[in-house]
């Protein structure tokens, strides 16, 4: 893929703004964007200045929803280089929501270069630890036709921002919200795609959670109401007795999660057991009550690992671990931050260094 890159005016050229970034409201000056129609392909391909998009209100992502999106990061390194986490999994993930939201492949190399050379001119805009610049692949369908159908034209877009810690309490634990009513997604459904409709689909009980003093919401499978799948926007591990950290296996309708993949794996390495398995709501309440559970924890890219201080179920509330951040949460914390951001050397091939004022990057 060729990439135009159009230089910005000086007036479109804003500083770097220092510290307090909060998540997902600062945007650095340029952004990735490319269009696909059924007779071109992809095409286009610019990293220009970000700008907003003018789009007609009949176009189809306004009415049907079919928009996909992703998230990573680059992380600063201390020796002043950039790291990627697994930028391979999001790529892969990327094309398979597009491949259930019926929207065209992007080639996954090109993707990942485009990101590359979006973080290479961008590269003042990547904070130095604990925050990171957050990467917001996005897909929408542009045809501008109320029938439903697949678009045939699409608009590929990718923006950047610094962000620090994704919850206002930083990384201490969060109470939690059972929603026994309300689903996020259901088998056969699109949960396991990372399409805007998952998230529209949380509002609700996301502001009845809010509005009961609980800052997240667990989501219950769409059938039964009972087997654990996720939480807010992440996946969600529980730990037995200081020492087994068991996940719900994927079910169809959990997204697959790049932090709770490379959960499974780190720790084991560190000498945990880890488990997949169907988990009943009710048995971990049990569990929680009778103490066997000592920690609960949400993960994913935008806080890494979130420790879970109660669940609230039916009007009865679960206290976890005294409501203070256990020992594995930040074991795992620790080790995984440390791979992202180079502070230790990765025996997984799991980052992606971009050396700064570098042209190629070094897989
Ligand atoms: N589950 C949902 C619904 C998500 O939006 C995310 C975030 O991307 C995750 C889980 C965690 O995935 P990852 O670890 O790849 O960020
Ligand atoms: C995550 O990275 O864990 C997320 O879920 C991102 C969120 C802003 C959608």
């Amino acid at each position: 893929m060729d990439i135009d890159i159009v230089p910005l005016s000086s007036t479109q050229l804003r500083p770097v703004p220092v510290n307090g970034h909060g998540f997902g409201s600062v945007f650095s000056n340029r952004m990735f964007t490319q269009e696909y129609s059924e007779e071109e392909g992809w095409h286009n391909a610019e990293i220009g200045a970000y700008h907003s998009i003018e789009l007609a209100p009949s176009t189809a992502v306004l009415h049907y929803g079919q928009a996909i999106f992703e998230g990573t990061k680059a992380y600063r390194r201390p020796d002043g280089d950039i790291n990627l986490f697994r930028p391979w999994e999001n790529m892969r993930r990327f094309n398979q929501s597009a491949q259930r939201m019926a929207m065209p492949q992007v080639d996954e190399e090109d993707h990942l270069n485009a990101i590359l050379k979006l973080i290479e001119l961008e590269q003042a805009w990547v904070p130095d630890a604990p925050g990171a610049l957050y990467i917001r692949p996005v897909m929408i369908a542009t045809d501008e036709a109320l029938g439903v159908h697949a678009s045939s034209r699409y608009l590929h877009y990718v923006i950047v921002g610094p962000v620090g810690s994704y919850f206002r309490e930083g990384f201490n634990p969060i109470p939690v919200f059972i929603s026994d009513h309300y689903v996020r997604a259901v088998v056969g459904g699109i949960g396991a795609a990372k399409t805007s409709g998952n998230y529209a689909a949380s509002m609700l009980v996301g502001r009845e959670a809010k509005e009961k003093g609980y800052s997240q919401v667990l989501w219950l499978d769409g059938v039964h109401r009972r087997y654990v799948e996720e939480v807010g926007a992440m996946n969600i591990c529980f730990v037995y007795e200081g020492q087994q950290i068991v996940t719900p296996a994927l079910s169809g309708s959990i997204l697959p999660g790049v932090t709770r993949k490379s959960i499974i794996t780190l720790g084991r390495d560190l000498g945990y057991e880890v488990r997949e398995a169907r988990i009943d709501v009710h048995e971990m309440l049990a569990d929680i009550a009778a103490g066997k559970i000592t920690e609960v924890f949400g993960c994913g890219t935008a806080a890494v690992i979130a420790p879970v201080g109660k669940f609230g179920y039916k009007g009865k509330e679960y206290i976890i671990n005294d409501y203070q951040t256990g020992p594995v949460s930040r074991h795992l914390y620790k080790e995984l931050t440390d791979l992202q951001y180079g502070h230790v050397p990765d025996p997984y091939g799991w980052t992606l260094r971009l050396p700064v004022n570098a042209a190629e990057p070094v897989f």
